[in-house]
């Protein structure tokens, strides 16, 4: 086994959909291969396969095939820029919170079977809170909020973390402020909430850092190529590659046990208290 107990997973949530999940996902999982890191991304929303068009790859199998048992995991898995991979998602996910012990011991087993040297594993959930984006979110090691600056992102986000906090316990939650004109603003943003988490919740919640808002995170999906190789001097790709380096930088104080294996064990293992 080795290195596998050196991956970080990173769960990357939000409490309102459309805030910015998936370009994060993606351009950070980009930011930290051009650094030198070995990144995959697991898309594990339930809606459209659009971690694929983020990456710019298109797959032509899905998880669902290796839940079904007609592909292993590693026939799914497509390369996208830098060497980043993907295990492209599909409406089967939803299934991973109702695994019998045995088919959660196959997933774990595949999943073994491919990484080897993988330092992150970034998960791209759905919107919201359901039970399966939490048995998700509570099995990785790191949580990323996004937060966009309206009035129904901010109380989402505020919401999501509460939860997290009070109901599941969870700690390592980071804010990523998205979308915004400035960094300062996004400094401003970040304020605002965590006064309020820490007069009404608790808990310590840090700020990884803003993504400006840039015209070019849209027409890099249009042309099909992550932001950082279409647009390596835009804003936005700026920023990705600030976060990236906070991310490594907050990963490596990280000394919790973990992993691969456990992330999977541990969704196995609330799969089992889940009934
Ligand atoms: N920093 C940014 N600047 C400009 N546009 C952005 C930025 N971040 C995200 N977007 C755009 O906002 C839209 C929503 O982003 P994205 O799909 O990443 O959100 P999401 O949270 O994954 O959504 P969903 O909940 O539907 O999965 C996309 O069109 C994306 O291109
Ligand atoms: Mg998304």
């Amino acid at each position: 086994m080795g290195k596998l107990h050196s991956t970080q997973v990173i769960g990357i949530v939000s409490g309102k959909g459309g805030v910015g999940k998936t370009t994060v996902s993606a351009n950070l999982a980009v930011s930290l291969a051009s650094q030198g890191k070995k990144v995959m991304v697991f898309d594990a929303d339930l809606g459209l396969a659009n971690a694929q068009l983020a990456l710019g790859c298109r797959a032509k199998y899905n998880f669902s095939h290796v839940l079904s048992g007609e592909k292993t995991l590693q026939e799914i898995i497509i390369e996208g820029p830098m060497g980043v991979q993907l295990v492209p998602g599909s409406s089967g996910i939803q299934h991973m919170a109702s695994l019998s012990i045995s088919e959660a011991a196959g997933i774990i087993q595949s999943f073994e079977e491919i990484e080897d040297d993988l330092d992150y594993l970034i998960v791209d959930l759905a919107a919201g809170l359901s039970d399966s984006v939490m048995t998700f979110i509570g099995a990785c090691q790191h949580r990323f909020v996004i937060v966009k600056d309206d009035p129904s992102s901010i109380a989402d986000a505020y919401a999501s973390i509460k939860v997290m906090i009070q109901d599941y316990q969870l700690n390592n939650i980071s804010i990523i402020t998205n979308c915004m004109p400035s960094s300062a603003e996004g400094n401003r943003l970040y304020q605002g909430i965590i006064s309020v988490i820490q007069r009404f919740v608790g808990g310590e919640v840090g700020h990884l850092g803003t993504i400006r808002e840039d015209e070019m995170v849209l027409r890099s999906i249009k042309a099909s190529k992550p932001l950082l190789t279409f647009s390596p001097s835009s804003a936005a790709a700026r920023d990705f590659e600030k976060l990236a380096k906070e991310v490594a930088k907050l990963t490596a104080k990280t000394s919790i046990s973990g992993g691969l294996q456990f992330f999977l064990e541990r969704l196995a293992r609330q799969d089992i208290t889940n009934k």
